[in-house]
């Protein structure tokens, strides 16, 4: 895991002062760091019945996609509201000012099947926990979630592990 967290560029004070932004792109540039993060986050999960992957907008495609293909199963798009063509559920989250939405297509998921969520990292747990009601809606089983990074001391994890879904991370930074 040495590799991966220092693939990770870290960069003070951004998007605002005091926040130390963790960065993927340096992890994504790095084929070995890239490859070695999409065998990581399937291996928590092996073993279990997968039928898709769900990607969260943006980051969590590039991963997620990745970890579909390493699967062999589809891949859904979680997105920002208003970008999906056809018809959607929404769901509406917490951000530190104000709400926003994500939203899935209304046929994405058939009843009964099986869905790992990926994303590049678990802050508040807000998005990923908007995910999974989004794939319960549509009537699918949501198996896990799979992160490159927690960031513990904000708590998304055990946000996310009170729905009885199993959280793995490859990295944490305190
Ligand atoms: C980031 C990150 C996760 C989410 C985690 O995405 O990629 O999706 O925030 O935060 P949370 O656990 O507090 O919900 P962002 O909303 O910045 O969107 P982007 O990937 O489109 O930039
Ligand atoms: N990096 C990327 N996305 C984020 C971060 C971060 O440090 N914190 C909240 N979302």
């Amino acid at each position: 895991m040495d590799h991966i967290k220092s693939a990770i560029r870290t960069i003070p004070d951004y998007p605002k002062p005091g926040i130390m932004f963790r960065d993927v792109t340096t992890l994504l540039g790095d084929a070995g760091a890239f490859r070695a993060a999409v065998d990581a986050m399937v291996f928590p999960h092996a073993g279990k019945k997968i039928d898709k992957v769900a990607g969260i907008e943006a980051r969590g495609f590039i991963l997620g996609g990745a970890v579909a293909h390493q699967l062999s199963v589809g891949f859904v798009p979680i997105r920002k509201k208003g970008k999906l063509p056809h018809s959607t559920l929404s769901q509406s989250y917490e951000l530190e000012y104000g709400t926003d939405e994500v939203e899935i297509h209304t046929d994405a998921i058939q009843p009964g099947e099986s869905v790992l969520i990926v994303d590049d990292l678990i802050a508040t747990g807000g998005t990923a926990e908007a995910a999974i009601k989004l794939i319960r809606s549509a009537g699918g089983e949501v198996v896990g979630c799979s992160f490159v990074i927690d960031l513990p001391d904000i708590g998304g994890a055990k946000k996310i592990e009170a729905h009885g879904v199993k959280v793995a991370s490859l990295v944490a930074f305190e």
